[in-house]
């Protein structure tokens, strides 16, 4: 028996290390375990909690902004989620209704539509989502805690790092924590981390002491019924939710792309960055208009008949046009660009003011999405499209870019979240004229007709 018990306490001891961090609110106190609890050493620089869904990881980054909030008087802190709306109904109501003591802190713009978070040392924590992003980081910030940042494409994750770098001053350095849920292989979050930009703390569901005892180890009574109604979801939802594994999503538009090359020799669709050599024709497809302006820029191999997507630009809505259009021509210089593609069917007053700002952005002639779709689809499976690594924008758009399941759990031919793919769009756009045409009156033929000079 005593064997028994000094392996069980001794397996116990392996997994609690490091040891649990407890933290003492008025009200409560609660005790953090695992990757969770390790998310209090980290005081300066951007780190993220990854993993299943219903580890604790939005208690504990909550719990850590609370501290922090305490800790420094007059601390500009943001919350932030992808759209306003998710974020005041979800974390903002753990964060009052858990984190803090009641009557410690007031709420700007009360709880169905909180502003802010203000403690009465003078610290603010300021709510919003990345679809109004103005508001919630008007200025510098201390520490932002992004909630579910796997929804966060990277433009809106660098924007960010812009407002939180340490010039606010409040705290030593500054402090970028987020949470997330597993996303797809090509996520940004998995890129960054990588290249030592970031720290990906792993929290799992032992690390949650409502589901399993922390002393014994042992699965809780509620912990079978939260973990059985997890089992039970199917495909990625199973495999991200539950496993907290990173795959591609059900009802991936771009199934077939490739990060890695296959045992039986097909290529990945990702190449290391090259040299593009001064004569292959170059594309630009454009998504003008939106929360976002995007460009993608193709190089066409005359040689084996292959395009390479070698750049990619996206800046927020907000800059004018002829700034964007600048930045655009700019990047493009010594290159002959022979054509540029953009925009909607709906979209001519875009195409006009790119236009007069000096991009000659023409109309795609398909407009149907999904044929657009499908030529992208068609030029990957016959290995014709391949993707600079340094695209990063543009891998996480294509490795998140889905279907919408129906509930049922049917495919449907609606895209999830649409509107937030602007390279992608970019991309269609620049593929239809080159599909379209070359065939039949070939690429010199276009650059003959479109080119509209080397020299910018
Ligand atoms: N360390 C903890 N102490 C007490 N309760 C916890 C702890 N971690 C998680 N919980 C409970 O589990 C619930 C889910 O945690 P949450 O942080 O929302 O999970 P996740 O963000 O990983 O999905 C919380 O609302 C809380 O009731
Ligand atoms: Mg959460």
């Amino acid at each position: 028996m005593d064997a028994l018990r000094d392996s069980i306490f001794g397996k116990l001891a392996d997994r609690l290390e490091p040891p649990a961090v407890t933290v003492e609110n008025s009200t409560r106190s609660f005790q953090f375990y695992g990757d969770n609890a390790r998310l209090f050493d980290y005081k300066m620089g951007e780190v993220i909690l990854s993993g299943p869904a219903d580890t604790g990881k939005t208690i504990a980054c909550l719990q850590d902004l609370h501290t922090l909030c305490l800790t420094f008087p007059g601390l500009q802190a943001a919350m932030i989620r992808q759209t306003y709306k998710s974020i005041a109904s979800s974390c903002f109501e753990s964060f009052v209704k858990k984190v803090v003591p009641g009557g410690v802190v007031r709420v700007r713009g009360g709880d169905l539509r909180p502003e802010q978070i203000v403690y009465p040392n003078g610290s603010v924590i300021w709510i919003g989502g990345m679809d109004n992003p103005d508001k919630v980081l008007s200025s510098e910030r201390d520490v932002v805690y992004i909630n579910q940042a796997e929804e966060l494409g990277l433009k809106s994750y660098e924007y960010i790092t812009t407002r939180a770098n340490g010039r606010a001053g409040n705290m030593p350095g500054f402090l970028i924590l987020g949470d997330c849920n597993p996303g797809p292989p090509t996520h940004w979050i998995l890129k960054r981390e990588k290249a030592g930009k970031l720290t990906r703390l792993v929290s799992t569901h032992r690390d949650n002491p409502e589901i399993y005892d922390p002393l014994t180890g042992v699965i809780t009574e509620g912990g079978k019924i939260r973990l059985q109604s997890l089992s039970g979801l199917t495909g990625s939802n199973l495999d991200r939710l539950y496993k907290g594994l990173w795959v591609s999503p059900e009802g991936a538009i771009y199934e077939l792309f490739r990060t890695e090359p296959t045992v039986d020799g097909q290529p990945a669709h990702v190449v290391t960055p090259f040299p593009i050599p001064s004569h292959w024709p170059r594309i630009v497809g454009i998504d003008p208009q939106g929360a976002f302006t995007a460009a993608v820029w193709l190089a066409f191999d005359p040689g084996s008949g292959v395009l390479y997507l070698y750049r990619e630009y996206m800046e927020p809505f907000g800059k004018s046009t002829p700034d964007h259009v600048q930045e655009i021509i700019k990047l493009s210089k010594g290159e002959s660009i022979f054509y540029w593609a953009g925009g909607g069917p709906t979209e001519n007053q875009a195409r006009v003011d790119f236009l007069n700002a000096g991009i000659p952005l023409m109309k795609p002639e398909v407009t149907d999405v999904w044929a657009g779709i499908d030529r992208v689809n068609q030029l990957l499976k016959s290995n014709a499209l391949y993707i600079f690594s340094n695209c990063e924008g543009i891998l996480g758009e294509i490795g998140d870019y889905r279907r919408i399941i129906g509930a049922d759990g049917s495919v449907t031919d609606k895209i999830h979240n649409k509107e937030t793919y602007h390279l992608l769009d970019g991309l269609r756009y620049a593929v239809i004229p080159l599909t379209s045409t070359f065939e039949t009156i070939g690429i010199e033929d276009l650059a003959e007709n479109y080119r509209i000079g080397a020299d910018y």
